[in-house]
């Protein structure tokens, strides 16, 4: 039964500003926990206490649509149903997805540094928690300006996130005038559309950039990517630090083949693999690249290369 809940213990417990009173649906900490395993072992994500609001209201609008009427049901029948698409309604609403085009803007001007000095064609490229698009766009903005449209039209960026959701809507590549306010008006100009009549306050990414992106799903906690190529640059900005350490430590195994010699691992401002791995060294701002004793590892893999993104 719905049951309306407005008590202290609830406001305390899931606590803090923002918080919502007045639940549809009981939420016990036998729940949370029960979420907080779920998604740990579907996608490597660590649900800390801070997140239990979060975790509730949006696995209430699931609830809500189903029509169930309470998350002991609900969990109940995810797992013993163990339904693909309600798996995914899941863990779609379990995922924290922000970001912003050229966010953290120290990295792309080392990207286009780095392309243009290696000469390496084509380059590829793979934005490893793409979100809603902006990461990978920025990229292969930043593969235009550095490499020329022809070059960067050879390039290839890989770009893929658990959340199917996010990928739809970086597949469509519409925007608010607002998500790229900050762009200069040269790359609005040469990489996007202006929406007019029932588009206006929208811009669409122009068919020559979309191109260049391959959007799949993969789940970095999975233990083969099924990836058959080798990559100049891995972005895995701003996912690790959903992760625990021996995740992270397994995701960061499962990069170093993946790496071209040389190749340049991009981190966001708050990760740091230093603590987690001895394959990777800093060697800027976030930015890693293989050791040399990595590298020798990963080569005999890369001599089995196929050439395409991905398997
Ligand atoms: C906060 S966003 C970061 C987006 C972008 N990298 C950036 O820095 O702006 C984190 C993204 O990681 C994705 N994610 C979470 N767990 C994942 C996993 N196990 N495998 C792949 N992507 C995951 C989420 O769906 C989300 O889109």
């Amino acid at each position: 039964m719905k049951a309306l809940r407005n008590t202290r213990q609830d406001a305390g417990e899931m606590g803090g500003p923002g918080v919502e009173s007045n639940r549809d649906f009981d939420f016990t900490s036998a729940d949370f926990e029960r979420i907080r395993a779920l998604i740990h072992r579907r996608a490597g994500i660590s649900l800390s206490d801070h997140k239990r609001d979060m975790a509730y209201s949006r696995l209430a609008r699931r609830l809500r649509t189903l029509g169930i009427d309470s998350f002991r049901e609900y969990l109940d029948q995810l797992e013993a149903r163990n339904d693909a698409t309600e798996w995914e309604a899941f863990t779609n609403a379990l995922t924290t997805n922000l970001t912003a085009f050229f966010r953290e803007a120290h990295h792309f001007p080392i990207l286009a540094d780095f392309v243009k000095r290696r000469g390496s064609n084509p380059v590829s490229v793979w934005c490893s928690a793409a979100s809603t698009g902006e990461e990978p766009y920025s990229i292969a903005m930043t593969l235009v300006e550095a490499l020329g449209d022809r070059a960067a039209r050879e390039a290839r960026v890989l770009a893929t996130d658990l959340d199917t959701q996010v990928l739809a809507k970086a597949d469509a590549g519409v925007y608010s005038f607002d998500q790229v306010k900050h762009l200069s008006p040269e790359r609005l100009k040469r990489f996007f559309f202006k929406g007019t009549g029932s588009h206006s306050g929208l811009v669409k990414v122009r068919p020559e950039l979309r191109a260049m992106i391959k959007f799949e799903q993969l789940n970095l906690t999975d233990a083969d990517y099924g990836l058959r190529t080798t990559f100049d640059a891995i972005f895995c900005r701003n996912v690790m630090i959903y992760f625990d350490k021996p995740t992270q430590a397994q995701v960061l195994t499962r990069f170093e083949p993946l790496m071209k010699p040389d190749g340049l691992l991009f981190a966001g401002h708050s990760e740091n693999f230093t603590y987690v791995t001895q394959a990777f060294r800093l060697r800027g701002q976030t930015v890693y690249e293989l050791t040399r004793g990595a590298q020798a590892n990963a080569a005999p893999r890369r001599a089995n290369d196929a050439i395409g993104v991905p398997a």
